[in-house]
């Protein structure tokens, strides 16, 4: 491989490893991000719970490409919960920083149970999507509980 080309498979490398290592030139950037992708990540959530609820027709394509977006959003929040982003304009508890071990044990949750979401929602099930979206919602409420001021 000549210079150039490494230098442009280090930059995909780079570009794909980004969400995973976010870095943050301000507080307030690390802050926005995890809120923003909370509020996108809600929005699909909403959808397929429209329907896990019979408030809008089932809709078994809609319903997993909703449930891929929530699984994919799911992974991305963690590491903008950088040190000293509980000030501000933010409703993230310190005890997200007191204990990390239990803040960290609910995002592998909500990345388990939306992966189980993603999966029942393939199968074009839809009582399968209800026991799913209500399994995945109690995993956002139990951090909201413990970890998000109100
Ligand atoms: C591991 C903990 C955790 C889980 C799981 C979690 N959240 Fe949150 N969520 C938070 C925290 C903490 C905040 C506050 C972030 C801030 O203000 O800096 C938040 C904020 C939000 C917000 C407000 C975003 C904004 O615009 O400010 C929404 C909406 C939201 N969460 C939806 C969800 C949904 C839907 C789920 C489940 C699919 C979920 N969350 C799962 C911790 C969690």
């Amino acid at each position: 491989m000549n210079f150039a080309a490494t230098l442009a498979a280090t930059a995909a490398a780079c570009a794909l490893a980004a969400p995973a290592a976010a870095q943050f030139s301000k507080p307030e950037d690390a802050v926005k991000y995890r809120q923003s992708i909370m509020f996108v990540m809600s929005q699909h959530f909403g959808r397929v719970g429209a329907m896990a609820n019979g408030r809008v027709p089932f809709d078994a394509k809609a319903a997993a490409d909703n449930a891929d977006f929530v699984a994919e959003l799911s992974r991305m929040p963690w590491p903008a919960y950088v040190a000293g982003t509980d000030k501000g304009q933010t409703r993230a508890k310190s005890e997200i920083w007191a204990e990390p071990a239990k803040f960290r044990e609910l995002n592998d949750k909500l990345m388990a149970e939306t992966g189980k979401l993603q999966v029942a929602a393939k199968t074009g099930n839809l009582d399968n999507m209800k026991k799913a979206f209500g399994d995945t919602a109690a995993v956002c409420k139990s951090c909201h509980d413990a970890f998000r001021k109100d």
